[in-house]
């Protein structure tokens, strides 16, 4: 472990909203008397039509957990409306497109007449509150005046990113039942076109109920055309009307269904509701990256994400920033693509994933120093761990050392960020996500719940509601219960493994369940393994997660083939095109072994556990075997493994 402290540069310390002295306070503020804490956090962060009676009831048992009771807000209201006093000729999306030529702004103002036009289109259509929408977007402007135009009516929208295919697509559609479809014809990324509307068409011949698909022009290729259910974005909104009051909605009301994967069956749909999720976004982007007026403010997430829900259009426009929207990816047309938009905008604050550090940390620092960056103040990571390594070419290079880096953790369910350095606050230890944000109460515990020593590596559980939580799973509150709650009783399980040092950083080691993060996408081997199984060749397989330098973890899958089918390299071709074809390309397969048999416990339970030595070819202690129907297979699987 990591232990080099890094003092936070002088000249942030002064100006930082958290300092050295308050962290503290604050914190013991939040924990001790919540209510006071979150209720002066709400008033701050939010405009409510009518004020909340209650801060919070419910609790870790009853599970029926509400925030601000009776509180009324409107999301769109508060990322636009209530900034055009002050901002309306700011801009609010800065959009730079994947070829450099390409871009456009829209300020506050402009975002406030396309949101209310577009709302009106969904209302034309017959969308009422509490209808489900699905947006499938690549990362172009109109996906933040999709997502705000379904909030500004109550409506509640389903992002799923658009690089999945047209079952995962169909999949999400049909649990959230969603009644309109928000598209593109192409979305492009990299240079490569992605043939959106195809997908969806594809899709939609599984879901009835989807009565209209909305299509927004980005490239202008020729798509087919369903007379009876395609409307063309563009066209719609000229013909809407230029207002549309705001919806009342109460604080407890959902606002989003985001789907994630999970250790076991289909993608889960983590339903956030709105006066909670909004408060925390907010003020989780104030306090983690120090926001002040006037900075540029730029996360490369894909909305797709949750990241992108929260850092890249709830925060940011709840705080009246310029969040820049970037269409494509780090390395096209140059590795030098990240630090030229900084130049070019003059980005003060950048956020991004260690997969995409550690993928231009190998390029080399000739990319980086074509530019200045000289405008950046804070840099941010999330999604999996950062390595040291990682870390001090982010800290040293790219923010030429005056930069504090946030290594913030937290997840889809989470809704905001969890524990983090607050910069000008946190001395910074390279690879630890440092100290609980203000109201969370991070626990490290061993299998029975018990704390682990500082210094051990165990289960990390959070012991107390806060804001951000989701509200359940869409349409599953038994499995909502059954994923978080059951394991450590009375606590909500995070699914990671961590540490907490003795001066009380937090190091989080992974995933200690069946989801993979590959390039910081949640993958669940249990999705993986269904469509591996539905091919002819295949009888059965058990997919875990390898290191990988770059990605973080690959996918390494052991398969087993059905009784007379040998083992070839063309069917390793089409297996790993089958994942790309049902699931998406960011699910690639990164190593398929195949194995005689899977190595299964008398009950028929496959011992992952197992697995993953050998995936990570730790092949000497494999742990205690005896437990296995026929120990023989291991030998197996790690002689092919040694191949
Ligand atoms: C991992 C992403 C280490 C973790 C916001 C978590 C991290 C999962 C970090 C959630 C970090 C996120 N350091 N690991 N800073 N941030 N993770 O739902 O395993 O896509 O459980 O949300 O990402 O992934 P999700």
């Amino acid at each position: 472990m990591e232990n080099k402290i890094r003092e936070v540069p002088a000249q942030l310390a002064s100006s930082a909203y958290i300092n050295k002295e308050n962290y503290q306070t604050l914190y013991k503020q939040s924990i001790d008397n919540p209510d006071l804490f979150w209720a002066e956090q709400a008033s701050q962060f939010i405009t409510w039509f009518s004020p909340w009676k209650t801060v919070q009831s419910g609790d870790f048992k009853t599970l029926d957990i509400r925030w601000f009771i009776d509180g009324k807000l409107n999301a769109s209201y508060n990322c636009i409306d209530r900034h055009l006093k002050e901002r309306k000729d700011q801009i609010a999306i800065l959009w730079q497109g994947d070829n450099p030529n390409e871009s456009s702004t829209l300020t506050y103002q402009q975002l406030y007449e396309k949101v209310c036009h577009f709302a009106n289109v969904l209302k034309n259509l017959g969308i009422k509150k509490g209808d489900r929408i699905c947006i499938y977007l690549p990362m172009i402007p109109e996906i933040a005046i999709a997502m705000l135009a379904c909030t500004r009516i109550g409506a509640i929208h389903s992002v799923v990113f658009s690089a999945f295919s047209p079952d995962s697509l169909s999949a999400r559609i049909l649990d959230a039942d969603c009644r309109l479809l928000i598209t593109a014809d192409e979305g492009v990324r990299g240079g490569k076109k992605n043939p959106l509307k195809s997908h969806a068409d594809k899709a939609l011949e599984k879901c009835p109920n989807v009565k209209h698909v909305i299509v927004v022009k980005r490239t202008g290729t020729a798509i087919p055309w369903n007379q009876k259910r395609d409307l063309w974005y563009h066209e719609e909104l000229e013909n809407a009307d230029a207002e549309c009051t705001p919806e009342k909605m109460d604080s407890d009301d959902p606002l989003f269904i985001l789907y994630t994967s999970g250790s076991t069956g289909s993608p889960k749909g983590i339903l956030h509701s709105t006066g909670g999720y909004l408060v925390y976004a907010a003020m989780t982007h104030k306090f983690v990256f120090n926001y002040q007026p006037g900075d540029i403010y730029w996360c490369t997430a894909d909305i797709g994400w949750i990241t992108g829900h929260s850092y890249v259009i709830y925060g940011p426009l709840l705080n009246g920033a310029t969040t820049l929207l970037f269409e494509g990816v780090p390395h096209y047309p140059t590795f030098a693509r990240f630090w030229e938009i900084v130049d070019q905008y003059k980005v003060n604050i950048f956020y991004t994933a260690p997969t995409a550090i550690r993928a231009l940390h190998k390029e080399g620092d000739q990319w980086v120093k074509k530019t200045s960056r000289k405008s950046l103040k804070i840099l941010g990571t999330v999604g999996e761990p950062i390595n040291p390594d990682a870390w001090e070419w982010y800290y040293r290079v790219i923010g030429n050392e005056h930069c504090p880096i946030v290594d913030t953790w937290w997840q889809t369910e989470t809704g905001g960020i969890m524990i983090t350095p607050f910069p000008g606050a946190t001395p910074l230890k390279p690879g630890s996500v440092s100290w609980p944000f203000f109201g969370v109460l991070p626990l490290v515990v061993d299998e029975q719940g018990n704390p682990v020593e500082d210094g051990k590596v165990g289960k990390l559980i959070i012991k107390k509601p806060w804001p951000g939580l989701m509200k359940t799973i869409y349409g599953d509150q038994q499995r909502f219960k059954e994923t978080y709650f059951k394991e450590i009783p009375g606590n909500y399980l995070t699914g990671d493994g961590a540490d907490r040092d003795k001066e009380g950083y937090f190091w989080i080691v992974g995933r200690n369940d069946d989801v993979i993060k590959v390039s910081g996408h949640r993958i669940g081997s249990g999705e993986l393994e269904a469509v591996l199984n539905s091919h002819a060749s295949v009888a059965e397989s058990a997919v875990v997660g390898a290191p990988d330098e770059i990605k973080g973890n690959i996918i390494y899958a052991f398969v087993t083939l059905k009784s007379g089918i040998q083992p070839n390299d063309q069917l390793k071709k089409e297996l790993i095109q089958l994942i790309k074809d049902e699931i998406g390309p960011h699910a690639i397969i990164g190593t398929i072994q195949w194995a005689k048999d899977l190595p299964k416990t008398r009950s028929g339970k496959i011992m992952r556990r197992l697995l993953r030595k050998i995936a990570c070819n730790e092949l000497t202690d494999l742990g205690d075997t005896s437990t296995l129907a026929d120990p023989g297979v291991v030998d197996d699987l790690v002689g092919e493994r040694k191949k």
